[in-house]
């Protein structure tokens, strides 16, 4: 027997060129099963066209579809409507925090992007005959080494879920966040003196007031807090093994 539809008001942030943000109200019949992005999609289609969303591979592979869906963080493509409301309900869908909003629900990601391109994270993996990691396999016809299986995507999507989740991001302009600890925590055993200094600072590691929310919305299982905790870790047994050192270099 076919289910029968929802009726759901979608409440949508709104804000260009910088204008006092509102939400705007969209009534919309769904099937519980389909995702929040194909209910925006939807709407832009056949309601308004002047909605601006990013999306790209609608299989939570490429991370573009990150937003805030009542209230949390949720990569849209892969977030079905049945799991964040009822029949009758509301969905309010809203940019991810802790980025500059550029339109409606597209943020400014490129410091980040900046940010991880300057610990040196490789989205993209060299590993001649290793197996694939948590399902997550290559795009076919990326590249020929794609599919000669020598290289494979890294874990972290740089979908920003984990920064925007994160509190203190969101009070803290300068700390780094969660995904670029991670990133040099996957360095940990050829760190270089430039990660180190970044990772050990307030701008780094000691910023993170443990809270554990990027790990929490991480779609991908990067477990950004765990990787913190272990490189507060590796930077405190560095700091003592240096400390030795001159102890013993001194007597
Ligand atoms: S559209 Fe690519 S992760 Fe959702």
């Amino acid at each position: 027997m076919a289910l029968r539809p929802w009726q759901v008001t979608f409440k949508i942030f709104r804000q260009k060129n910088g204008e006092k943000p509102h939400y705007d109200p969209f009534v919309q019949e769904v099937d519980p099963d389909e995702s929040v992005l194909e209910v925006i999609e939807r709407i832009w289609a056949f309601k308004d066209r002047s909605l601006t969303y990013r999306h790209a591979c609608h299989h939570s592979a490429c991370g573009a579809c990150g937003m805030r869906v009542n209230g949390s963080e949720k990569l849209t493509c892969i977030t079905p409507v049945r799991a964040v409301t009822r029949q009758g309900g509301t969905v309010v869908v809203e940019p991810l925090r802790n980025f500059a909003v550029v339109s409606d629900l597209v943020v400014n990601m490129s410091p980040f992007y900046q940010a991880m391109e300057r610990v040196h994270y490789a989205s993209i993996i060299p590993v001649a005959g290793a197996p694939l990691q948590h399902g997550i396999r290559p795009e076919k016809g990326r590249s020929s080494e794609v599919e000669a299986g020598l290289l494979r995507l890294s874990d972290c999507l740089e979908c920003g879920l984990c920064v925007s989740a994160c509190p203190t991001a969101l009070t803290s302009r300068d700390y780094l966040g969660p995904a670029v600890m991670a990133a040099i925590q996957v360095q940990k055993g050829q760190l270089t003196s430039d990660l180190v200094e970044t990772a050990d600072s307030h701008q780094g590691v000691w910023g993170c007031h443990s809270a554990y929310e990027c790990t929490a919305v991480c779609p991908s299982f990067v477990e950004p807090a765990w990787r913190i905790m272990d490189l507060r870790g590796e930077l405190i047994k560095r700091g003592l093994a240096g400390l030795f050192h001159r102890r013993e270099a001194a007597e």
